[in-house]
């Protein structure tokens, strides 16, 4: 029986494969490599010691997404595969709309058609209310304010609605914090296309020279210094927050929603601070406006994975921070 992770070359879902693959699992990856390399496949198996089924393609095609499923015993699917910059959604909602949840549509025509009833989704947190008061726990306020968010949230609605059309389809809806960080190997890590919008990459390509400085979105927010406070896990305690979730959903029917963070809020100076003492290189910065859309404070009440699930969140922002550089030394620079 195999496990089918769709968008498994891309920076969460490359490291799921690895945990996966090193827990005996057998692994069939679709991506279209949009925002990934088919190498990255190499390194899964050079990690993992075990090579997963590569197919590169569109979750869009279904006749490819059928063939896969004929081709292989797939017992469940953890779906990554999705655009995912919040910005550019803004931009082109449509494609947002037709990518990540023609998608899943397609996947789910495709699971049923093959007696394939356990999925665990690829959520955010981007899908509660900025309004509401952090710890959040899975029933605060929903609400998001961009197409992005809007999909997770729709696909989050579609899956529980086809578990109860379907008694036998089971969904875990994972909703991921801040994902930094990366496998200690350094060979497998976030390695964004473009200018990254997010902190950790953003400060990695300054601390390589590319970009000049870190822009501080906001320095006047009510928080102890004044810069927005997330929830940073490590991407390797969020990859195996999904082989519990697997397990997870193999005893349950239904769908579930539940919050991979580590429940701990660290501001944005607090993260430079810790990347130059840890790496011991300075970050040159600027204090400028907020950003649109941002808030002061989001973390994660943890409680129902540790319970449920039986996970904890094991690294801490200095394991962060120093596995983001050491990847960037080790790959980012030999392929630039
Ligand atoms: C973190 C903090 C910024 C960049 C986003 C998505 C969310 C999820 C995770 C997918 C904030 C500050 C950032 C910079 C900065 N992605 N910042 N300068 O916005 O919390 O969440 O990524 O699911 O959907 O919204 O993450 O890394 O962009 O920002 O000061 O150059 O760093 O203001 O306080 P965010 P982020």
């Amino acid at each position: 029986m195999a496990v089918l992770v769709t968008g498994g070359t891309g920076f969460i879902g490359s490291h799921t494969c690895v945990e996966l693959l090193e827990r005996g699992y057998d692994v069939v990856i679709i991506d279209n490599l949009s925002n990934s390399s088919a190498d990255v496949v190499d390194r899964i198996e050079k990690i993992a010691g075990r090579r997963p089924v590569f197919y590169e393609g569109d979750m869009l095609d279904k006749e490819l997404l059928n063939s896969i499923f004929d081709r292989h015993e797939i017992d469940s699917v953890i779906h990554f595969a999705g655009l995912k910059a919040v910005g550019e959604s803004v931009r082109i909602p449509v494609s947002y709309y037709r990518t990540n949840i023609g998608s899943t549509l397609n996947l789910i025509d495709a699971m049923k058609a093959h007696g394939c009833t356990r999925i665990v989704f690829s959520s955010s947190a981007t899908v509660y209310d900025a309004s509401d008061v952090s710890p959040l726990k899975e029933d605060a306020l929903l609400g998001t304010s961009s197409p992005y968010g809007r999909t997770k949230l729709f696909i989050e609605q579609i899956l529980r609605d086809e578990c109860v059309a379907d008694p036998s389809f089971t969904a875990i809806l994972l909703r991921y914090f801040n994902p930094i960080g990366a496998h200690p190997s350094g060979l497998i890590g976030e390695n964004p296309n473009g200018i990254p919008n997010n902190l950790l990459p953003y400060i990695v390509n300054v601390a390589l020279g590319i970009l000049p400085q870190l822009n501080v979105y906001g320095s006047d927010y009510p928080t102890p210094d004044g810069t927005g406070v997330r929830d940073y896990i490590h991407v390797c305690d969020l990859a195996r927050g999904h082989i519990h979730a697997l397990e997870y959903a193999a005893t349950i029917k239904g769908a579930d929603a539940i919050n991979l963070g580590t429940g701990n809020g660290t501001s944005v100076l607090e993260i430079v601070h810790a990347f130059e003492k840890e790496n011991s290189i300075t970050i040159p910065y600027v204090l400028t406006d907020r950003r649109p859309g941002d808030n002061a404070t989001t973390y994660a009440d943890p409680g129902k994975a540790n319970e449920l699930l039986g996970w904890h969140a094991q690294y801490d922002i200095h394991d962060m921070v120093r596995d983001s550089w050491h990847f960037a030394q080790v790959f980012l620079k030999n392929s630039r």
